[in-house]
């Protein structure tokens, strides 16, 4: 390795690497697209992306195999989300093909960033599009730009596969009828308040109900909320205003063909946890982090321990994360 990287404690955050890819459209059409050093984007002051939210992104990660390859996980399912995501926000979507392609490019011009086997860590493709051009008024934008950088990280939240414990937010993350399902920046704009003050109260993150009721959880920070009811069953959120998770699928997917539990996406109502004996927050960032507890008003309800991982968990962890580094055998078309 020819960079100068802590592997074993890298976090989250932003470190730039060697090149990033981009592709601009126009008139109809998206550009070959090329790598470029520059990790400053240079766009309009009018750009719809700056004033109105016109814009969304990915996550995704590459993972080091045992034997020194590199896995990329499910592309294809982060390709058509964010095809989705730019349905919802009138903006031309990029191909399966074209957003693979970009991604693998990425990962072979930052090899140097890749974290070893073995080191837990990953390294975290952020492709985006935003509306760009000159523009004033609330229209969609005359161009478009299609990015993908990258970045070596670790965990998420603090300590990875350790217990943290989240508070039931006052604020909605998104409308019944909005944008929740897409993964546009708004959504994570509205999120940073509850999450500051959630923060400041010493829990990781908040727990989002439905915007509707307000009686069933719909997501857990940036992360999809799943929990193993008393008989046995994965459980997970069920709502046009949950983001579609590729990790939360792909548990439920283990946790019924791997592990050989009743599934199901329903109703988890806030007042009704003690049908769970465990839960968990999970997504390409946050990975599974297992929730030990839930503060809600004057309530904190603990599901397995604060401090132990519960069996379930570990093992959808174990079965994901084995996958993700070539251990376990994966589902056909999940590892390119
Ligand atoms: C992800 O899990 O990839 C996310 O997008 C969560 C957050 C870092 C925005």
């Amino acid at each position: 390795m020819s960079k100068n990287i802590d592997w074993q404690n890298l976090g989250f955050s932003y470190i730039k690497t060697d090149l990033r890819y981009v592709s601009h459209w126009k008139d109809g059409a998206w550009d070959g697209g090329a790598l470029t050093e520059d990790n400053r984007v240079h766009i309009s002051e009018g750009s719809t992306a700056l004033h109105y939210g016109q814009q969304c992104f990915e996550g995704l990660k590459a993972y080091r195999d045992r034997d020194g390859s590199v896995n990329l996980f499910r592309p294809d399912q982060n390709a058509a989300r964010m095809q989705a995501s730019c349905a919802r926000l009138l903006m031309p979507p990029v191909s399966t093909e074209k957003f693979i392609d970009a991604c693998e490019q990425v990962v072979r011009a930052n090899l140097d960033y890749l974290p070893p086997y073995g080191t837990g860590g990953a390294l975290y493709l952020r492709p985006y599009v935003i509306g760009v051009g000159d523009n004033l008024g609330v229209r969609s934008a005359p161009e478009f730009l299609f990015s993908v950088f990258c970045v070596p990280v670790g965990a998420y939240f603090k300590g990875g596969l350790t217990p943290a414990n989240f508070i039931v937010s006052p604020y909605d993350r998104a409308a019944p009828n909005g944008t929740g399902a897409a993964k546009v920046g708004g959504n994570y704009a509205a999120s940073l308040l509850p999450g500051l003050e959630a923060k400041e109260r010493s829990f990781a993150d908040c727990i989002y109900l439905d915007p509707e009721t307000h009686t069933r959880i719909e997501e857990v920070g940036a992360a999809n909320f799943f929990a193993i009811s008393r008989d046995g069953r994965f459980v997970t959120p069920k709502s046009p205003s949950i983001l579609p998770s590729i990790t939360k699928y792909s548990l439920l997917h283990l946790a019924r063909e791997r592990l050989g539990l009743e599934v199901e996406e329903g109703d988890v109502f806030i007042d009704q946890l003690d049908r769970y004996t465990e839960a968990g927050a999970c997504g390409t960032a946050a990975v599974i982090t297992p929730i030990g507890g839930i503060q809600n008003g004057n309530d904190f309800h603990v599901f397995y321990s604060e401090t132990e991982v519960g069996p379930v968990t570990r093992r959808l962890y174990d079965e994901l994360v084995g996958i993700q580094s070539g251990d376990v055998e994966a589902p056909a078309g999940w590892i390119l």
